[in-house]
């Protein structure tokens, strides 16, 4: 990919507004990270902090993400991206959708077709649902691979589920173990980066 497509791809999805989550949102949020990479994350829709900074994942529960990837050596500013399935702000934070997400796949799939990762691993019930499969069930299939189109793919507890529930957090912490081992197995140029 050159850096040249993906930032017709950025630029054309900020203008997006292809379905009604364009009337109220404050920013498009495409995506942060570095688009070589080899492991992509994919969440469920920006919340309030991330409509008003345009930015995935800023608010507590971003913070919760930030150091469940920094305990296994990922860094949204190195060695993954991170994605959403609507790239606008649903009211109230409820779920996209089945037509809002029908609106904005295309946008994320031509991430997905720019970026190709070896890795995609879902946060929470709505981006596995989508992504994966549509009977995916978050408690009883976390941390389990699945190969699909030749990309492996993982489901794991969003953050902001694990800030509801601090009791499943070492669950969540164990699909990162889980996802470190497998990006040691099929990954060729990610580097773990662990802070002094
Ligand atoms: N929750 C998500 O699923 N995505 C974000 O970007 C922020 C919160
Ligand atoms: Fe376009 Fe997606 Fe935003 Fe809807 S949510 S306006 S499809 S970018």
């Amino acid at each position: 990919m050159s850096a040249a497509e993906w930032e017709q791809l950025e630029t054309a999805c900020k203008g997006c507004t292809a379905c009604g989550l364009s009337a109220t949102r404050h920013n498009v949020v495409f995506g942060v990270g570095n688009p070589e990479a080899e492991v992509l994350f994919i969440g469920e829709g920006p919340g309030e902090n991330e409509d008003l900074q345009g930015q995935p994942f800023v608010g507590r529960g971003g913070q919760l993400l930030d150091k469940m990837l920094a305990s296994v050596g990922l860094s949204r500013k190195k060695n993954i991206y991170i994605a959403n399935i609507v790239k606008c702000r649903p009211p109230q934070n409820r779920d996209p959708l089945p037509d809002e997400q029908e609106a904005c796949i295309g946008w994320l799939r031509q991430q997905v077709s720019l970026i190709r990762p070896r890795i995609i691993v879902c946060l929470g019930r709505v981006a596995a649902c989508r992504i994966i499969s549509p009977d995916f069930k978050v408690t009883r299939q976390h941390g389990e691979f699945f190969e699909k189109n030749g990309v492996l793919m993982m489901g794991t507890l969003h953050p902001a589920a694990l800030l509801r529930n601090p009791s499943q957090k070492p669950d969540g912490f164990a699909d990162f173990l889980k996802l470190r081992d497998k990006i040691g197995e099929v990954c060729t140029h990610t580097e773990l980066i662990y802070p002094e």
